[in-house]
């Protein structure tokens, strides 16, 4: 079983978007079984809530379900999941801030290394945004959700 956690700052709109596109694309290629996959926020504000009701809206638009919790990253998580997948550099930063010996340093990437022609870019906060800012974290959280499998496809097939 692979493992992925995607990482935001409140684990209601950027992390669960991209949990559920990542398992979209999963239900799609009926390989779900493959993987446990889930989200959380460098902060616990949100802690216990469900996703924002406008990202929740906009994914439906698409036929994506968000099934997120929001909970708060905890030092476990480094143990527990294969692929730690921040959304912006703040989260990157904030997460291997926790790595205090830096043994985890493999597992931590930015959204938009799996994304074309947006490395190191963040995945724009859409919270006092708009419509469109949500729209625009779905269509980028969708492909990356597509070059994070293959990159881990690509990864599990070379250490065979
Ligand atoms: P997220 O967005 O990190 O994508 O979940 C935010 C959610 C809540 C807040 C900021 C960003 N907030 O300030 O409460």
């Amino acid at each position: 079983m692979k493992s992925v956690l995607f990482v935001c700052l409140g684990n209601i709109c950027r992390s669960p978007a991209a949990e559920g596109a990542f398992l979209n694309l999963l239900y799609q290629e009926n390989r779900a079984h493959e993987f446990k996959v889930d989200s959380a926020g460098t902060t616990g504000h949100h802690r216990g809530e469900k996703a924002d009701s406008r990202m929740i809206e906009r994914a439906e638009a698409r036929g994506i379900i968000l099934p997120s919790i929001a909970r708060q990253f905890e030092e476990q998580d480094f143990e527990h999941y294969d692929f730690i997948i921040c959304m912006d550099k703040n989260n990157l930063a904030n997460v291997k801030k926790m790595d205090s010996h830096n043994q985890f340093a493999h597992k931590i990437f930015l959204m938009s290394d799996f994304i074309k022609n947006q490395k190191k870019q963040d995945i724009p906060d859409p919270y006092y945004g708009n419509v469109k800012d949500f729209d625009l974290v779905l269509d980028l959280v969708q492909e990356g959700a597509q070059g994070l499998l293959e990159f881990i496809d690509n990864k599990l097939k070379k250490n065979e």
